[in-house]
């Protein structure tokens, strides 16, 4: 199994829930963990599972995670299975505005992904962390739901 999880973060917390995903899921196969900009989206090469990562902000992805969506190929995501996280604030406000996780759910699948996992948020105390306490234990168990769930 190849697994690829692309991230942005802006203060380091969805970077280390990035990490916690890869760790979770290293021991069942080859898991690359890349910064959005560190990968040509139009030339992902062959892998099983892409998971994308964003902090929430004004409720979508970052500008460079939804650059790197829309560039990805019309249907480069057939037979691949997708899963997407972020982190957020848990304000009312914020949810009125909605979340990264769910638009990049839908961007996966446009291209034709397979989702194996509901987009999951992670929250910050702050716009700049920490996580909440147990964000990162519960980074992993999501991880090992999309094992047990994908094709
Ligand atoms: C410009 C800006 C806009 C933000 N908008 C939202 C938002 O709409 N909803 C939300 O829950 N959090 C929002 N936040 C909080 C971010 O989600 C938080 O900074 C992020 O999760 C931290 O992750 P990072 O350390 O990986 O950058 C915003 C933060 C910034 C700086």
């Amino acid at each position: 199994m190849k697994a690829l999880i692309i991230y942005d973060s802006v203060y380091g917390n969805t970077e280390k829930i990035a990490r916690a995903v890869a760790e979770a899921i290293a021991p069942f196969g080859e898991v690359k963990v890349l910064r959005v900009g560190e990968v040509n989206p139009s030339e992902l090469e062959p892998i099983d599972l892409l998971i994308v990562g964003s902090p929430t902000q004004g409720g979508k992805p970052t500008p460079a995670i939804q650059e790197f969506l829309s560039k990805i190929p019309a249907n480069a995501l057939k037979n691949i299975n997708v899963a997407s996280f972020d982190t957020r604030v848990k304000m009312f406000v914020a949810k009125l505005f909605g979340y990264a996780a769910g638009r990049i759910a839908d961007s996966l699948k446009g291209k034709g992904g397979h989702l194996v996992a509901p987009p999951e948020g992670f929250i910050v105390k702050g716009n700049e962390g920490p996580l909440k306490e147990g964000e990162l234990e519960r980074a992993a168990s999501w991880a090992k739901g999309i094992l047990q769930s994908k094709k």
